[in-house]
């Protein structure tokens, strides 16, 4: 059985980096609460020439390179975001465009911060019934553009990035097994709105298409649900904690962090943590981090790693790969 396995990964972060006292500046903040509440430092805000696509196809191709994969060669391009340049046409056929990969098909995930996970899943089952596919897959996103910077209760969280990996077909190593779930009935503690309809009978009140967020219940949310897919993805794999070289989560805040790893008594150097430099990148937080770990030589030949995700939908879960 053939499965899909990262033979290439890239990353973009734009050029600018906002810290908390740059955040003082624009709303009732300090840095004092924004690092005991989150863990946040500086996150990069993108600016001109930095768009979704932009940062997605500079990460594209990176992992391109790594891989050892012209971009002529790709079957298919998957984008997770919630922040695309436009809604039609996908931020993928943008990335494809940019980086020449004429024979690919391309379309976006949405997820929200689960995006890029449901994508590893998702090429997995492509190359399980075509092991020879090469597949792009892109976290990316701007959240900058989608938050309120006067909403001092969501606007310290979030930056831009982008994460690429390039997986192929393999059966000695490569994703093992994945746990993914969505609750669409607790859609409104986290989302945001798209524009006002030009139908006037479509028409709903809106609080602007700004993110909105219940952080607290998010918060609760977050760690009881990571840590309920992960241990039920251990017990099917008939795995533990120790057969772990690394956790690689989604890069939300410490704390959640802190929580997970003491209910799972995960050990700190086993828990990837770089949310104190780029805050919540949303899709793009797991394969930025993935990308700065292995270009680190921090993932050595069959390592079992784990990531693992929470977002709005809600949308969670947790995947195992065998590097
Ligand atoms: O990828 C998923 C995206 N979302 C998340 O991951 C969010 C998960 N939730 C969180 O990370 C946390 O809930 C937050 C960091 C958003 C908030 O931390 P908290 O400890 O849950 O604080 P809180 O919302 O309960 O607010 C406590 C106080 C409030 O003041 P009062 O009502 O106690 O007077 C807030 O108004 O902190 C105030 N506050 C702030 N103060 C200074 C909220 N934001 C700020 C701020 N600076 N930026």
């Amino acid at each position: 059985m053939n499965h899909a396995a990262v033979i290439g990964t890239g990353s973009c972060l734009p050029k600018r980096i906002v810290s908390n006292r740059d955040l003082e500046q624009i709303v009732d903040t300090s840095d004092e609460w924004i690092t005991s509440r989150t863990g946040i430092k500086t996150r990069r805000i993108a600016g001109a020439g930095e768009e979704n696509f932009h940062l997605a196809a500079e990460a594209a191709r990176q992992a391109l390179e790594m891989a050892d994969v012209p971009a002529q060669a790709l079957d298919l391009i998957l984008v997770a975001t919630i922040t695309p340049h436009m809604i039609m046409p996908s931020c993928a056929c943008f990335v494809q465009a940019e980086i020449g990969a004429e024979k690919a098909f391309a379309f976006d995930i949405n997820a929200a911060c689960s995006g890029f996970l449901y994508g590893l899943d998702l090429a997995d089952k492509y190359i399980s019934t075509n092991p020879d596919m090469k597949i792009l897959l892109i976290g990316s996103e701007t959240l900058s553009a989608r938050v309120d910077w006067q909403d001092r209760n969501t606007c310290i969280l979030f930056g831009d990035g982008a994460g690429a990996v390039v997986v192929s077909g393999s059966t000695n190593r490569g994703i093992r097994a994945s746990n993914l779930y969505s609750d669409g009935r607790l859609w409104n503690l986290l989302y945001m709105n798209s524009a006002d309809s030009m139908n006037p009978e479509l028409q709903q009140e809106q609080e602007g298409c700004y993110m909105q967020m219940s952080g607290p219940d998010v918060f609760k949310f977050a760690v009881r649900s990571m840590e309920d897919s992960i241990r039920r993805l251990l017990h099917r794999e008939n795995l533990s904690i120790d057969d772990l070289a690394l956790v690689i989560p989604h890069q939300a805040n410490v704390r959640i962090l802190n929580k997970l790893s003491e209910r799972l008594s995960i050990p700190e150097d086993k828990m990837f943590i770089n949310v104190d430099r780029y805050g919540n990148t949303s899709a793009a937080s797991i394969p930025i981090a993935l990308d700065e770990v292995n270009r680190k030589n921090g993932l050595h030949k069959d390592d079992m790693i784990l990531l693992c995700s929470f977002g709005g939908g809600f949308t969670w879960g947790a995947l195992l790969m065998q590097w």
